[in-house]
């Protein structure tokens, strides 16, 4: 099994990057943009990437290494998820800009015909946004809205953030029993 990429970058909803890292544990290459820096100190305790990477087992590297093991083609990874991701990352993938290992390894991603998952957290979106989306998921990239459902009556910030991540983790083939599943028996 390869590993899985996780971008943080700097959109807000870091604690679903979070979250998802905690799941993924050593399996996970973790990368973080300034601005998710920025985010995830602000939004998570004053948590940093290096506390979370040794918090959770994940491999931390650089966004400025372009030459690291996410960067490569042939590098066993399975899976990028840029989780959250903002209007600038998601308009660089867009246009195929790959200027730092955030996007690199995404761009990557889609030369490999590797699964890659963005959490897209904007609002309202710009028609720019929603066109990039449009077209990166007419590439097969899946399009995952931090927009958590609310028909499982979540009572803490927890139960959503568990939402969105248990959808990520189905995306990646993962299995996890973090949220209800719908039975269809709920509003009978
Ligand atoms: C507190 C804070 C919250 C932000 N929230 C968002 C957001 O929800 N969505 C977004 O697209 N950008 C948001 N931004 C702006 C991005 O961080 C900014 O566009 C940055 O250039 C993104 O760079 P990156 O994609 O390399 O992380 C936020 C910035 C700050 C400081």
């Amino acid at each position: 099994m390869g590993e899985i990429v996780l971008v943080i970058s700097g959109a807000s909803g870091a604690a679903y990057g979070v979250r998802l890292a905690e799941i993924l544990g050593s399996t996970a290459r973790l990368v973080v943009t300034d601005s998710g820096r920025l985010t995830m100190s602000h939004e998570c305790e004053g948590l940093t990437p290096e506390v979370l990477a040794k918090r959770t087992g994940a491999i931390l590297e650089s966004n400025d290494d372009i030459a690291a093991k996410s960067a490569s083609g042939s590098a066993e990874i399975d899976a990028v998820v840029i989780c959250p991701c903002s209007g600038s990352t998601l308009g660089k993938l867009a246009a195929g800009i790959g200027d730092n290992l955030a996007t690199r390894s995404a761009i990557v991603a889609l030369k490999e015909r590797r699964k890659l998952i963005i959490v897209p957290r904007e609002a309202p979106y710009a028609t720019i946004h929603l066109e990039n989306m449009a077209k990166i998921s007419s590439w097969g990239v899946i399009v995952m809205p931090a927009s958590p459902g609310f028909y499982n009556l979540p009572k803490t910030m927890e139960d959503l953030v568990d939402f969105i991540v248990s959808r990520i983790l189905d995306h990646l083939g993962k299995d996890n029993k973090l949220t209800k599943r719908w039975t269809g028996e709920e509003l009978q």
